[in-house]
């Protein structure tokens, strides 16, 4: 029997959001250890979300600690006066929000144009027809199932079918489906069976604060998307 598409892989994608600031480079390692795939870093800019993170100086400063991929979630407008500085930051995905510009097509073109992977992510009340006409431009879709700025909320379930409506939009493309807020062991079954292949955890990777703790969340989260996709451990 032929495979109608091979799936994406599977990724863990710890956020830094919600690790301890004052020891970034540790955490950095810690997760890398731990068996993190991506290292998702989220940018926000008081603006576009209602709170401040950190820029491409600090990304900089943790590149030197691990050789995974940089994640990078832009939740900033504008988002191009900025492109360069994050892929000279060392980031390997650029995403950027469907809503945080009159001109998505131009973005996407500029990310690929440094030589970087592009993202586009969608809020939860956007809906996906604002792909259609970029998909060629497009190596990432990053759903978010929280309303962004802030780590710790809870996961909005539409997230689910939504997800199973870009696999069926992206379906034979080399596109990666990736699910971002409120991720646990407990949704990521029903993710992944949606058609998700990465997953961004913050709370629920960082909680106890030890890397031994988190190589147990970081299998958990692994294990229920590796199940729900027929893969064994
Ligand atoms: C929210 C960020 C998320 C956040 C996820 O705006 O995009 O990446 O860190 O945090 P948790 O996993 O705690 O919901
Ligand atoms: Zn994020």
């Amino acid at each position: 029997m032929t495979q109608a598409f091979t799936p994406r892989p599977l990724a863990i994608a710890p956020s830094i959001l919600a690790s301890d600031f004052s020891r970034l480079g540790e955490e950095v390692r810690a997760v890398d250890a731990a068996g993190a795939d991506w290292i998702h870093l989220d940018v926000m800019d008081g603006h576009f979300v209602p709170n401040i993170s950190y820029g491409p100086d600090v990304i900089k400063a943790m590149r030197p600690h691990t050789k995974k991929v940089f994640d990078a979630h832009l939740m900033i407008s504008p988002c191009d006066p900025y492109l360069e500085a994050f892929a000279k930051a060392g980031c390997d995905h650029i995403t950027v929000h469907a809503e945080a510009g009159p001109h998505l097509h131009r973005s996407l073109q500029a990310i690929r144009a440094l030589g970087k992977k592009a993202g586009v992510s969608l809020n939860p009340g956007t809906p996906i027809g604002v792909l259609e006409y970029v998909i060629d431009l497009v190596d990432l879709v990053l759903v978010m199932s929280v309303n962004p700025g802030f780590g710790g909320q809870a996961f909005i379930p539409s997230a689910i079918g939504k997800i199973r409506d870009i696999r069926a939009m992206t379906a034979g493309r080399p596109i990666d489906i990736e699910v971002d807020g409120g991720v646990g062991p407990d949704v990521a079954g029903a993710l992944a069976a949606a058609g998700a292949n990465a997953f961004v955890a913050g709370t629920s990777v960082f909680r106890g604060g030890t890397q031994d703790a988190y190589r147990t969340n970081i299998a958990a989260i692994r294990n229920a998307a590796a199940g729900a996709r027929g893969e064994a451990i």
